[in-house]
C-alpha cells in the first residue's frame, strides 16, 4: 500500500532554474508524480501551510520568502514515500545537509532551502488536502 507525501519545490528553486533537476531526481528514483501545479501563496494559504510555524521568530522572513515568487506544488507517491522524499532532501540547513542531497547539493541556506516535504503520515494528509483536496 503506496504512501502519499506532499512536496513544495519552493520560489528560490524556481528562481534558479532547478524545478526540473528536482523532478527528475524524484522520477529517478521511481516516484509516481501524482498531481502538480505552480502558484503563488498569498499570506493566508502561507499561514494555513505553516500552521505549526506561524509563532516562530524565523516565521515572518520565511513567510515574505515563501509568498515572494511562484512555487510548484506536487504530490509524490510510492513506497515508504514520506521517508524516501526527507532523505533525499536532506535536513533543513543547507550548509549541513548531507552531499548527495537535494539540499545538500543545491543549498546554502537555512530559509532557501529549495524544498518542503510532509515530514509524517499525519502532516502529508492534511497538506495533500489543502493543496490538493480533489486527491482526497
Ligand atoms: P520546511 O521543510 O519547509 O519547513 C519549515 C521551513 O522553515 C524550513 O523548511 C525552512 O525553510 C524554514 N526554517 C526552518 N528553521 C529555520 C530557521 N532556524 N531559520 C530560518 N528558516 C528556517
Amino acid at each position: 500500500p503506496d504512501e502519499r507525501t506532499l512536496v513544495l519545490i519552493k520560489p528560490d528553486a524556481v528562481r534558479r532554474g532547478l524545478v526540473g533537476e528536482i523532478i527528475s531526481r524524484f522520477e529517478r528514483k521511481g516516484l509516481r508524480l501524482d498531481a502538480m501545479v505552480q502558484r503563488t501563496l498569498d499570506e493566508s494559504f502561507a499561514d494555513q501551510h505553516y500552521a505549526e510555524h506561524v509563532d516562530k521568530p524565523f516565521y515572518p522572513p520565511l513567510k515574505a520568502f515563501m509568498t515572494g515568487g511562484p512555487l510548484v506544488a506536487l504530490v509524490l507517491s510510492g513506497d515508504q514515500v514520506i521517508e524516501v522524499v526527507r532523505g533525499m532532501i536532506g535536513v533543513t540547513d543547507g550548509r549541513r545537509a548531507a552531499a548527495g542531497t537535494i539540499r545538500g547539493d543545491l543549498s546554502l541556506s537555512n530559509r532557501e532551502n529549495l524544498v518542503h516535504a510532509s515530514d509524517s503520515v499525519d502532516s502529508a494528509k492534511r497538506e495533500i488536502g489543502l493543496w490538493f483536496p480533489e486527491l482526497l
